[in-house]
């Protein structure tokens, strides 16, 4: 399962590339505000910082001809960018008409399969179910994942599924056991992943028995 960030934030992305676990990175515009720069300017750093692997941007203007305008736009400023499009009928038009021009597309707030499903037939590489915000809606959000997979799997369609709206690592566990491609993890959770208290605990216990080694 490839791990991508679900972060505007540079330093985070520095930290979790410099572990060796980085495959892509997500954005929206709530992640890029907490920034408090200029939208471009901080998603060109990250699109620089991360050369070669893909960046979500989300799409922000309205009706079919401005968001594939917008999509060009973008496009043109760093080749590692994925459009976000929002799920609508007007966002798959925008799908469609950007996978003619051989531009990426993650279809992002997906709540449902049969979204999914149109996403990938529109043409999409990636869809991203938000799992956390079904969660908060007493919804079971991983038992979605499963169903795009199943789907995915029954035809054998090659649009990557991005879990996303990531949690928790019980969220990272589950959407590896589902066979889902990609999980999009916030920093917080990162930081959780690496971390168990046997681990901690296992590192002082050498560390004290080491003492105790005669040193001749
Ligand atoms: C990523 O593509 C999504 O925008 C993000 O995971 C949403 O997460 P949230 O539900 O915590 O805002």
């Amino acid at each position: 399962m490839k791990l991508f960030i679900d972060t505007a934030n540079p330093a985070a992305i520095k930290d979790m590339m410099e572990l060796g676990v980085l495959d892509g990175v997500t954005t929206n515009p709530t992640l890029v505000s907490r920034e408090n720069r200029p939208f471009m300017e901080v998603m060109l750093e990250i699109a620089k910082l991360v050369e070669g692997r893909p960046v979500n941007i989300e799409l922000v203007t309205e009706g079919v001809d401005n968001m594939v305008k917008e999509a060009k736009e973008y496009a043109q400023l760093a080749d590692n960018f994925v459009m976000k499009v929002p799920m609508s009928k007007d966002g798959l038009v925008v799908v469609n008409r950007l996978a003619v021009e051989g531009i990426q597309t993650n279809v992002t707030l997906t709540f449902s399969p049969a979204q999914a499903l149109l996403a990938s037939k529109a043409g999409a590489n990636y869809v991203s179910p938000f799992v956390g915000r079904l969660d908060d809606i007493s919804h079971y959000g991983m038992e979605l994942v499963g169903q795009i997979v199943n789907i995915f799997d029954n035809y054998a369609i090659d649009t990557e599924v991005i879990v996303a709206s990531i949690r928790n690592p019980l969220h990272v566990l589950e959407a590896a056991m589902m066979g889902a491609d990609i999980a999009t993890i916030p920093p917080k959770v990162v930081e959780q992943l690496t971390e168990h208290p046997l681990t901690h605990i296992g590192i002082e216990k050498f560390k004290e028995d080491y003492k105790k080694i005669p040193k001749k």
